[in-house]
């Protein structure tokens, strides 16, 4: 069965979250394979909002099996708080489960990004402080804790204290800090390891099994493009790889399993954090959009910085990640505008370039052609023939630049504010 991969194109926040929701009505498994608690991934329906960090979108259906994949790293308080409002909010989380490879999100990596951040000054990268980077850094430096290590007490004790010490030199001596201690954050484990031991999975034989049975799998990717660890504006990006790639070390599987590549990218650009944006607004147009977009941090409730479409880096996005289709969201927020400006082209110091530089930094500016904005409000449009002449102008010259297929616009935060673009294609990729 063809499995389908949904990844963000820009700096995150894109609508994974709402686009992976709907996708997931006709999916078996929706999958998680990067990326911790960083994430929030938004779903409206009607008066309910949730906003997901661990737990994939799919779990919305309660027939669809959710999976927590290896790659992902896990903080069990924030796993555990989320099933439970999930449970409170009428929605059943008995199909969401937790790779045992998944390495563990401890409260010292916590407190390592608060003070790798403070420590970083005016270089900080802006991280969302959840211990993400120290959780991957462990990972590499092969003295994580896994998931499975929960299932064996006398195994996690040793870790724990191991790490517990080794942190307690870094938390006094270098950053003059006080040490944690080790039986409290033991004990608080222990009673994690009790609440989500059922969920815990071989999660690569569960999916290698799923492939088998022909189920239909999506994998849903956190952050996006222009945060992955190696493809990124490097620093200032998370420390997974975002992209199309880490589906498979991920998760386990064989590149040759995937088949569509679902790239997600916004009518324009936001970013949370420090780093390069090369087509920020830095007048009142941004905090138009902002208003507009609403456009707010789902984790750290940050104002996003807010910019144009940027071609450039949306076709190295494209390029590096496979897409086959482009899904658009947030069209409805840029209503209204009289003009709208698409970066084509950056000025890079004194050239004129068109490509992503890998060291791209403040010297690199988006050089902009002027398309006209339409007034109308096109949130309750459902079909695409129905849109204003100057946003379907808008659309086709996305698509054109790309040479990529729009399948579906969203053009609201529900559930069923989309517009499916291309019916036939939309359903032999989905269905
Ligand atoms: P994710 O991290 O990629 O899942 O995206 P977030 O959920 O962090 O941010 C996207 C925000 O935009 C959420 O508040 C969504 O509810 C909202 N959203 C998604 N699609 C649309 C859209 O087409 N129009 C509008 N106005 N809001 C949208
Ligand atoms: P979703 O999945 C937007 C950003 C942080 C920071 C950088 C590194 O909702 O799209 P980290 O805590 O990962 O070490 O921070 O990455 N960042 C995100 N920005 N959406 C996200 O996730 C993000 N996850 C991390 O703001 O700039
Ligand atoms: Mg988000």
């Amino acid at each position: 069965m063809p499995s389908n991969v949904i990844v963000g194109l820009q700096w995150g926040d894109e609508g994974k979250g709402k686009i992976t929701d709907l996708l997931s009505k006709n999916s078996d498994y929706v999958i998680r394979y990067q990326g911790g608690n960083n994430s929030g991934h938004s779903i409206h329906i009607k008066n309910r909002h949730f906003v997901l960090h661990l737990v994939p979108s799919g779990v919305i259906y309660s027939n669809v099996k959710c999976i927590v994949g290896p790659g992902v790293v896990v903080d069990p308080k924030s796993f555990i708080q989320e099933i439970q409002n999930l449970e409170s909010m009428g929605i059943s989380t008995s199909k969401v489960f937790l790779s045992k490879r998944a390495h563990i999100t401890m409260p010292y990596h916590n407190l390592l990004d608060q003070y790798q951040e403070e420590a970083l000054g005016d270089k900080s990268i802006g991280t969302t402080h959840k211990g993400i980077g120290p959780t991957y850094v462990d990972k590499i430096a092969r003295t994580g804790i896994r998931v499975l290590d929960l299932l064996n007490l006398e195994v996690f004790y040793k870790k724990l204290k191991y790490n517990v010490d080794f942190k307690n030199q870094i938390f006094t001596k270098i950053f003059q800090k006080n040490p944690i201690s080790f039986q409290s954050i033991y004990e608080e484990y222990v009673e994690y390891a009790k609440i989500i031991s059922d969920r815990i999975v071989d999660a690569v034989y569960e999916i290698h099994n799923a492939f088998r049975n022909k189920k239909k799998i999506l994998f849903e990717g956190a952050q996006a493009m222009l945060l992955d660890i190696n493809y990124g504006t490097y620093p200032y990006v998370t420390t997974s790889s975002t992209s199309t790639g880490g589906v498979c070390t991920g998760t386990g599987i064989p590149p040759n399993f995937l088949k569509n590549f679902i790239g997600i990218t916004k009518a324009y650009c936001t970013r949370v954090g420090f780093g390069p944006f090369p087509t920020e607004i830095k007048n009142k147009m941004g905090n138009i959009i902002r208003q507009k977009g609403n456009e707010y941090g789902a984790t750290t409730k940050r104002p996003r910085r807010c910019g144009w479409l940027d071609l450039i880096a949306l076709k190295y996005s494209c390029m590096i990640n496979g897409i086959n289709y482009l899904v658009i969201t947030k069209l409805d927020v840029l209503s209204e505008l009289q003009t709208i400006k698409i970066c084509v082209k950056y000025k890079y110091d004194d050239n004129i370039i068109q490509y992503f530089p890998s060291n791209i930094e403040q010297n690199v500016k988006g050089v902009y052609l002027d398309l006209p904005g339409w007034k109308e409000d096109i949130s309750h449009i459902c079909e695409y023939e129905d849109l204003p002449k100057n946003c379907i102008k808008y659309i086709r010259f996305i698509e054109d630049y790309l040479n990529l297929e729009i399948i579906l616009i969203s053009v609201g935060s529900e559930r069923n504010q989309n517009i499916i673009k291309n019916k036939p294609l939309f359903l032999k990729i989905f269905t």
